[in-house]
């Protein structure tokens, strides 16, 4: 019995060869290929402007920047994120307020974000967490009549619908990530997709110094025009070697997401015969890609969440806690980040584990979790 792995990206020759194509041509920094990724990934998410960038951590930090949010803006956002959701809006000197989640998707809904709004609400971060959609629309309804800006953090998102579209697509501005966790990888990498030409524009510009003619424009040109920086900017530019690997893997995605849903339907089967066990599953309103295939562990199950854990790690395989809870970390110990109660998130955040899911993964290997959530099952404490 060999240890099972949470997660495992799956690249091979495909990308090793356009990796060598790009080396060969001699521009690896971002040019022609970041140019034809982001046109490909605008063509899949069915966005308007598509932008690519180093992270969806830094992808977050030009959304909230080109929506103009800055000191003195609350931005509502999930704790139950990971912390780069309420890091960007720090980045950018505003005030994360914690919202609370939906006890059965893991996401913000209209009620829990109104029950958060202050008077200085600007802007809502909705995540579609582990890869489940979140109920945009109702966020919408709450939020446009306000002006609210409507960011979503589609960071685990990309193959994952909203009725009928890709998620992200109802947004003002979304933010994607290809670390390897992800369904889409470049490594690390990030983009950001929105409906506004202006903001795709200065998100563009921003992402490289702020310059107004970009490295890849002047390097074309015989005598290279003199560059301007219009404001301070970041350098947040994804390379062409990464985004040679991003055309590939976005032509994978029908196939990953298929088979991370195969894998999800064969657990939610087989999590049917142990009691106390909640698997993650698609939403009324959309389905998901399973970036993360999260199981609750109820009461009425013998072990707690970390001993399921332990005999699971004992059984090789390699689960992993559920999403964190940023209002408990140190880095927000001392902040004033609203004063919601969060009690899902809390229960979420100690009840949760993630089960491995990657494209690879064999019949064997899935029926080697299954039988030691089975056997957990049926050990007395
Ligand atoms: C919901 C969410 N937002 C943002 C991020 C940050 O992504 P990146 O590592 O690409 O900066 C992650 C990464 O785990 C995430 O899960």
């Amino acid at each position: 019995m060999s240890r099972i792995n949470v997660m495992q990206p799956w690249l091979g020759a495909e990308e090793i060869a356009a990796v060598t194509e790009v080396i060969r041509s001699g521009w690896v920094a971002q040019g022609p290929r970041v140019a034809a990724f982001e046109q490909e990934f605008a063509r899949v998410q069915q966005a308007d402007h598509a932008v690519a960038v180093s992270s969806c951590t830094t992808a977050l930090h030009l959304a909230l920047v080109v929506a103009g949010i800055g000191p003195g803006d609350d931005v509502v956002v999930p704790s139950f994120s990971f912390i780069a959701t309420a890091n960007a809006v720090v980045y950018v000197g505003a005030r994360p307020v914690f919202a609370d989640v939906d006890p059965v998707t893991g996401n913000l809904t209209a009620d829990t974000v109104a029950a958060a709004m202050t008077p200085g609400t600007r802007a809502v971060i909705v995540v579609d967490q582990g890869g489940v959609p979140v109920d945009l629309g109702a966020v919408r309804g709450l939020c446009d009549p306000l002006g609210v800006v409507v960011v979503e953090d589609a960071a685990c998102g990309a193959g994952s619908t909203y009725r009928g579209r890709p998620v992200g697509v109802g947004a003002d501005v979304a933010a994607w990530s290809f670390h390897p966790r992800k369904i889409v990888t470049t490594g690390e990498g990030g983009m950001v997709t929105t409906s506004r030409p202006e903001w795709a524009d200065r998100a563009r510009r921003l992402r490289e110094h702020a310059m107004s003619v970009s490295a890849a424009e002047r390097h074309a040109s015989v005598l290279a025009p003199a560059e301007q920086y219009l404001e301070v900017g970041f350098n947040y530019r994804m390379t062409d070697l990464q985004a040679a690997v991003g055309i590939v893997q976005l032509g994978r995605l029908p196939e990953v997401v298929a088979r991370r849903r195969e894998i999800a339907a064969v657990y939610t089967d087989q999590l049917a015969e142990v009691p106390g066990l909640r698997p993650v599953a698609d939403p009324p309103w959309g389905t998901c890609n399973f970036q993360s295939f999260w199981v609750e562990v109820g009461p009425d199950f013998p072990l707690d969440r970390d001993a399921l854990l332990a005999h699971l790690a004992a059984a090789e395989v390699s689960a992993r806690r559920g999403i964190m809870a940023t209002h408990r970390q140190p880095a927000y110990a001392g902040r004033d980040a609203g004063s919601q109660p969060l009690p899902v998130t809390e229960h979420l955040t100690d009840s949760t584990l993630i089960l491995p899911v990657f494209h690879q993964m064999s019949g064997a290997q899935i029926e080697q979790v299954a039988d030691a959530l089975r056997s957990a099952a049926a050990v007395r404490i």
